[in-house]
């Protein structure tokens, strides 16, 4: 009888100091296996006089399901310590702010993009827009270039391979769609992408452009640099910004100037100009002697590599992130 007592006292403090699973269930086959402690006794049943059998049956099955809720007990706690354990180690503090999505950042040559755009519209321009892939016609026959004058040779041209179509050498056929849609007084700006056969620190093979075209019927050279002036001296934010022109060829302006900027030591080009040529407007259907204009063509990525100090034009169009950055 003690032997009952002493075994089950034994038997739960074992459990009771276990925390492992698979120890928990080796020490339950020592008391409650086919040859645990507990098993053992209820073999001696056998050996007792008829009389104390049934008692000393129901202590010992007592004392097994004592045995059996103890162990389920520390089953339950062995299992509800892991998890804590778990919770603790995994713990998400949800009051730190999220990593949130890279939201991305605009080109530098786009923000000088928008920002000519923001400048000339201060002044009065609209802002007109064409296609990137022309014909012939817009490209240059319009644009007074006929199909054997020399001039067409300057651009050296992708051409498509249905042979009508090309990729625009220049954004001056803007000025061509606009035209033949609207009447004097015209006052537009036209940015774009641009195609040419170049490949340099100086010339990509696509690049920017940004014309200009003033028709009314009192627009004169004079105009032509005052707004270039204006506008060169507000996107640079400097007074002291000069603007030369050099006389120049472009078959669709007469006459025609390169325009060259100075902040003081050396002269830059940025562009060409001229008063718009009247076989332009003749194409067109203006009349050249009641109207005249000038037209320009800026060069947008020549200015953001002035504006933030930038070498290499070829940087704008390799998209490498650590050199896109340091714009936004
Ligand atoms: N389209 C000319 C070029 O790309 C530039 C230009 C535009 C010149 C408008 C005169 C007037 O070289």
């Amino acid at each position: 009888m003690e032997d009952l007592d002493a075994i089950v006292q034994e038997a739960l403090s074992a459990f009771a100091g276990i925390d492992d699973p698979d120890k928990l269930e080796q020490a339950k086959a020592r008391y409650l296996g086919k040859s645990g402690a507990l098993t053992g006794l209820l073999k001696g049943l056998a050996k007792l006089p008829a009389g104390e059998r049934p008692a000393f049956g129901a202590r010992v099955n007592d004392a097994k399901e004592r045995l059996e809720i103890a162990l389920r007990e520390q089953r339950e706690r062995i299992q509800g310590a892991k998890l804590e354990a778990r919770l603790e180690e995994e713990a998400l503090d949800v009051t730190l702010p999220g990593r949130g999505l890279g939201i991305g950042g605009v080109h530098p040559v786009t923000r000088t993009m928008e920002r000519i755009e923001t400048l000339f519209r201060s002044m009065g321009f609209a802002v007109a827009d064409g296609p990137e892939i022309e014909t012939d016609y817009y490209n240059f026959t319009a644009l007074n270039q006929p199909e054997n004058h020399p001039a067409r040779s300057m651009h050296d041209t992708f051409y498509l391979a249905d042979g009508k179509h090309l990729l625009r050498t220049h954004t001056s056929p803007i000025q061509i769609r606009y035209l033949e849609q609207h009447r004097p007084p015209i006052k537009i700006v036209a940015p774009g992408r641009v195609y040419r056969h170049d490949y340099d620190a100086t010339h990509s093979p696509m690049f920017h452009q940004i014309e200009g075209l003033w028709v009314d019927e009192r627009i004169t050279f004079a105009d032509l640099k005052g707004v270039l002036i204006a506008f060169l001296r507000l996107f640079f934010e400097r007074d002291d910004v000069k603007v030369r022109f050099r006389p120049s060829f472009f078959p669709f302006t007469e006459p025609s100037a390169e325009i060259d900027m100075s902040f003081g030591e050396g002269w830059l080009e940025m562009g060409g100009a001229g008063m718009v040529h009247p076989n332009v407007l003749k194409n067109v259907a203006i009349d050249s002697e009641r109207y005249q204009g000038f037209a320009f063509g800026l060069g947008p990525d020549r200015l953001t590599m002035l504006r933030y100090g930038v070498n290499d034009l070829r940087l704008f169009f390799e998209n490498d992130l650590r050199f896109l950055k340091q714009f936004n």
